[in-house]
């Protein structure tokens, strides 16, 4: 750790996978010789991930070994806590293919992106990977039917980028770790609280963050602008929230947004530590988890995301969740509030389902202030009417 560092990344070293200079140049003309992988969209992300230190310290895709004491005990096998397998799917025949390989290149739809040095190649047990990740193996789970689309065999082995994907959305807002850890230390924010989100923040999001604010230096908005469910907002349309939001109701001074390249799983629970490890590594010290986190349908108990920070060591973990109950606007009170604050009843409180807020936002309709700031609602309507249009 530096001086301006607060808390040490995941395994105390920030990893850095990308080659450079001679080093690179020679490892892209070995990759034109190369086996070549292919890796689809979510691959992509973890990998961009690892390489810059998110999944730190991952420096490759998981071999057998650690992919089974994270889905048994939720550990690597050095004994870390770790959540959720971090893997390269391929199907029978390539994996045939690649037997007696050791060093492969990883390609996606625009070209080579990264070498790998094949360590293994072995089954992946579906059964048991999402019994343990999603609490179900039920194909109508959006992370559940994800797994199963992936390939049946995994190949493990330490990997060295090439060069980042290529992203040609919301250039401004990715930052490695490394550089929101430096922009932490510039604003001289010793304590910083992550959120995670992948939706338009709304009033209950906005009073969780200032909540939070309350008793940390800085807030890093950090949107996941990864892989979503084709029903959850896009992620342009929810930066323009974000955007909005932060020009009107947040202070320049203490709170500071990037985006989270990951692809989002619906794990719920397990996900919850997941995204902590993460943001634990993007230099934040305090963690929200609220309702549900990243939960999807009825698969999970409105509290079991944070429940299960009840089963790791939380010296261990490093980062401090911060738990916040369902909140919501009470006219009685007048206020957001939560049922740790507030002594009224249902009648009494703004609660909407998104499928309502959906409902209302596409025939046009506001949905009431004390729920969405009017500025991210008209947000919201003029995507909704281009989408139908
Ligand atoms: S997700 O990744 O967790 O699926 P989402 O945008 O739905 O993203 O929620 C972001 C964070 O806000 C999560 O920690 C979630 O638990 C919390 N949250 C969302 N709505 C509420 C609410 N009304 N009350 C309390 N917490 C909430
Ligand atoms: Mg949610």
């Amino acid at each position: 750790m530096t001086t301006t560092e607060t808390i040490a990344p995941h395994g105390g070293t920030l990893v850095d996978l990308r080659l450079k200079g001679t080093e690179a140049e020679r490892a892209v003309e070995e990759a034109g010789r190369l086996p070549r992988v292919a890796i689809g969209r979510r691959e992509l992300s973890d990998l961009e991930m690892m390489a810059v230190g998110a999944l730190s310290p991952l420096t490759g895709f998981m071999g057998e070994k650690d992919y089974r004491t994270v889905i048994d005990e939720m550990h690597l096998s050095n004994g870390l806590v770790w959540a959720i397998p971090v893997t390269l799917s391929v199907g029978e025949a390539e994996a045939r293919e690649l037997e007696g390989t050791s060093r492969a290149v990883l390609v996606a739809e625009d070209g080579p992106v990264a070498l790998i040095d094949i360590d293994s190649i072995y089954r992946r047990d579906r059964e048991a990977e999402a019994a343990s990740v999603f609490r179900t193996t039920d194909l109508a789970h959006p992370g559940v039917k994800a797994l199963h689309e992936a390939g049946d065999h995994v190949v493990a082995g330490e990997v060295s980028l090439l060069r980042l994907p290529e992203h040609r959305t919301f250039r401004q807002y990715r930052l490695t770790p490394a550089e929101t850890r430096a922009a932490f230390a510039d604003r001289g924010w010793r304590t910083v609280v992550g959120f995670q989100t992948r939706n338009p923040v709304h009033r209950a999001h906005e009073y969780l963050q200032k909540c939070a604010m309350e008793i940390v230096d800085g807030l890093l908005l950090h949107p996941l602008v990864g892989a979503t469910k084709d029903d959850d907002v896009p992620a342009d349309v929810r930066m323009r929230c974000y955007e909005i939001l932060f020009e009107h109701y947040y202070p320049r001074d203490r709170a500071m947004m990037s985006v989270f390249p990951a692809a989002m799983r619906y794990a719920g629970p397990k996900e919850a530590i997941w995204h902590a490890i993460c943001r634990k590594n993007y230099g934040c010290t305090h963690f929200i988890v609220g309702r549900d986190h990243a939960g999807v349908g009825t698969y999970y108990g409105t509290y079991d995301a944070q429940r299960i920070f009840d089963d790791v060591d939380l010296d261990e973990l490093g980062i401090t969740p911060l738990f916040f109950e369902h909140s919501f606007f009470c006219k009685r009170c007048d206020a957001m509030a939560s049922p740790k604050t507030c002594p009224h009843g249902d009648e009494d409180r703004v609660v909407l389902s998104g499928t309502k807020v959906r409902e209302m936002l596409r025939a046009g309709k506001r949905p009431p202030k004390e729920f969405s700031r009017p500025e991210v609602a008209e947000i919201l309507i003029e995507a909704m009417a281009e989408r139908t249009r």
